[in-house]
């Protein structure tokens, strides 16, 4: 990666870690910023050496939104006719492999949305989460008001997205938007060894109950239901199941082929 690059690549073990990179700017979202992810994320979900990546940013600031100097003379066709936000940020949308956010500082307006966008958040203790857009005059547009809403409910999103407010890192494991708090020095780590926790099973399966959990969030219960069966059942048809199976039963560990 060259050296004025905003956004870092690098491999540990079976994990790729992206870092965002614009620190003085408290990684502020731009073009140039979410195609680069885009680009760092497909390019490790197609390498069959990684199984789990990790997206993170300074101990300062995981993300403090978009870039509002970009932002501000933004008219509406302009923004309609380039797909503003829809156009790179939802490449992560794409992604099949687990991707974990470890935030670290400020993760406010999209900063938020992209850490929501990841499969789930680490925290370290300084993390600090909003949706502060209401304060300039716009609402979150990367998907703030559902997948936060989704995640903590109503009372705490319409608390956040209407005052602007941030929620502390425990408030925001408290609330169901983080799955773990970490201290500041030991959360990158603790990211990546649970990145590598997931790369370690059958990528299949792993695959499978990322799809299903997402799953979730579009569909009725019965219908979301019938979809884990069906990829449960389907699972059997792997040389992995009957070696994870079969490891447990001979007391050993599994070898997996991801096959
Ligand atoms: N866009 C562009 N630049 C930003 C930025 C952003 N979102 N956030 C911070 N910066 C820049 C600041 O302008 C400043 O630049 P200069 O040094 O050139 O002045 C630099 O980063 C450091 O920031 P501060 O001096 O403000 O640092 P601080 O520690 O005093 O405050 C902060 C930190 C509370 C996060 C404050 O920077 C802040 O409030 N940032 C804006 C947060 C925000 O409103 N985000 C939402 C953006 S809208 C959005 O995201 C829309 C969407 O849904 C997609």
């Amino acid at each position: 990666t060259p050296d004025d690059a905003v956004v870092l690549t690098e491999t540990r073990g079976h994990v790729g870690l992206i870092t965002l990179n614009r620190p003085k700017q408290l990684n502020a979202l731009n073009d140039a910023l979410m195609d680069a992810l885009g680009a760092a994320l497909k390019a490790f979900d197609a390498d069959p050496a990684i199984g789990c990546m990790v997206v993170t940013g300074s101990d300062k600031a995981f993300a403090a939104g978009a870039d509002i100097s970009a932002m501000a003379k933004k008219t509406f066709p302009a923004s309609y006719t380039e797909d503003f936000i829809t156009r790179n940020w939802e490449a992560m949308m794409q992604i099949r492999k687990p991707v974990i956010a470890a935030v670290r500082g400020f993760a406010l307006g999209g900063g938020c949305e992209l850490a929501m966008m990841c499969d789930l958040i680490v925290a370290a203790d300084n993390a600090q989460f909003g949706q502060p857009e209401i304060k300039l005059g716009i609402i979150p547009g990367a998907g703030g008001t559902q997948r936060l809403t989704r995640a903590v409910g109503k009372a705490k999103a319409m608390d956040l997205i209407l005052t602007g407010r941030m929620m502390d890192a425990l408030e925001a494991e408290r609330s169901g938007l983080v799955a773990r708090v970490v201290p500041l020095q030991q959360t990158l780590d603790e990211a990546v060894a649970m990145a590598e926790t997931m790369a370690g099973f059958s990528q299949p399966s792993v695959l499978m109950a990322k799809e299903s959990v997402n799953r979730a969030f579009e569909s009725s219960l019965s219908e979301g239901l019938r979809f884990e069966r069906r990829l449960f059942q389907s699972l059997f048809a792997t040389a992995d199941q009957k070696e994870g199976m079969a490891a447990f039963l001979e007391k050993r560990k599994p070898l997996f082929t991801n096959k």
